[in-house]
């Protein structure tokens, strides 16, 4: 695997190659990311994985400080999982007038769910992903499910701005007992981590009321969110949408998301599933 850090160097290297998949992180890879790359491996000749943690789409007083990097073990998995190319940038190859003066401007979708609570997050990553693809120009872009509100906001986002590569999503990668892998797991202590399946445990009831005919969309919400409190989460919203849109969902909606973000401690995590009824 070659390691490139400059976007001159990624450009010749990319000029070489007949395809390319693309799978962007912001690093300390776990099983999810690489199910990415394992799927990108299927679409395309070469595949190129980039790790860069972007400050933009951090919110004051979140954690860009202490995100967790760890460079050795990254490269490590990915030589390991047959990868091409680590694009590994640092932020003045990125951002090299610290601020820019172009971004990339989701529409109102950036103001709820999840954007509701880190206002110019989605902004944030919708600009690092165009200029990731500006940059690898790849045929090919995986994302995870897992981020569900991420991947619509791209997905529309290379739709309006005909931005020319098919973006690939990939069903979300769980422990065994349902936790969503996520860099951020690292910051749950024991008890937490034994805590933290009850946030999937109650989107599955969710999904199985819905699929059972129940559109009191309300109510489900509800009662999922009072379990977690009870149990000493603080919900920052647990929704039902439509999947396709991610706008509010009228009773009766065939295709659905259930989609949460909770905090347990000082750690926020997020997760979703489909429903097709
Ligand atoms: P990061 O959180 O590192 O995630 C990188 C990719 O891995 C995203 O597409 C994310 O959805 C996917 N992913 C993470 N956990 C997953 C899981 N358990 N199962 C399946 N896929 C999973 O998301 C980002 O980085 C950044 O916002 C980025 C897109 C790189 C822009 O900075």
């Amino acid at each position: 695997m070659q390691v490139i850090r400059t976007i001159k160097e990624l450009r010749a290297w990319r000029a070489q190659r007949p395809s390319v998949a693309l799978v962007p992180t912001m690093g300390n890879l776990h099983e999810g990311h690489l199910a990415l790359v394992a799927e990108a491996r299927h679409q395309a000749a070469s595949v190129v994985v980039s790790i860069f943690v972007n400050r933009l789409q951090f919110g004051q007083g979140e954690d860009f400080g202490a995100y967790p990097r760890t460079f050795d073990a990254d490269c490590a998995k990915l030589e390991a999982a047959g990868v091409d190319v680590l694009f590994f940038p640092d932020e003045a190859e990125l951002y090299p007038r610290v601020r820019q003066d172009y971004n990339v401007e989701p529409p109102h979708i950036q103001n709820e769910l999840c954007g509701a609570f880190r206002p110019g997050h989605f902004r944030g990553v919708a600009t690092v992903v165009s200029k990731l693809l500006n940059i690898v120009q790849p045929d090919v872009a995986c994302f995870g499910k897992k981020d569900y509100q991420q991947l619509h906001v791209i997905q529309r986002m290379v739709e309006d701005l005909n931005i020319p590569v098919r973006i690939v999503p990939v069903d979300t990668g769980r422990a065994g007992d349902g936790l969503a892998l996520s860099s951020r797991n690292g910051y749950l202590d024991a008890g937490e981590r034994q805590e933290a399946p009850r946030l999937y445990r109650n989107l599955e009831r969710i999904r199985d009321a819905l699929q059972g005919g129940d559109s009191n969309y309300a109510a489900l919400e509800t009662m999922a969110c009072e379990d977690l409190t009870n149990a000493g989460w603080v919900v920052d919203y647990i929704e039902v949408r439509q999947a396709d849109t991610l706008e509010i969902a009228h009773a009766g909606e065939r295709r659905l998301v259930v989609l949460a973000a909770a905090r347990l401690g000082r750690t926020r995590l997020i997760d979703n599933v489909e429903v097709t009824r």
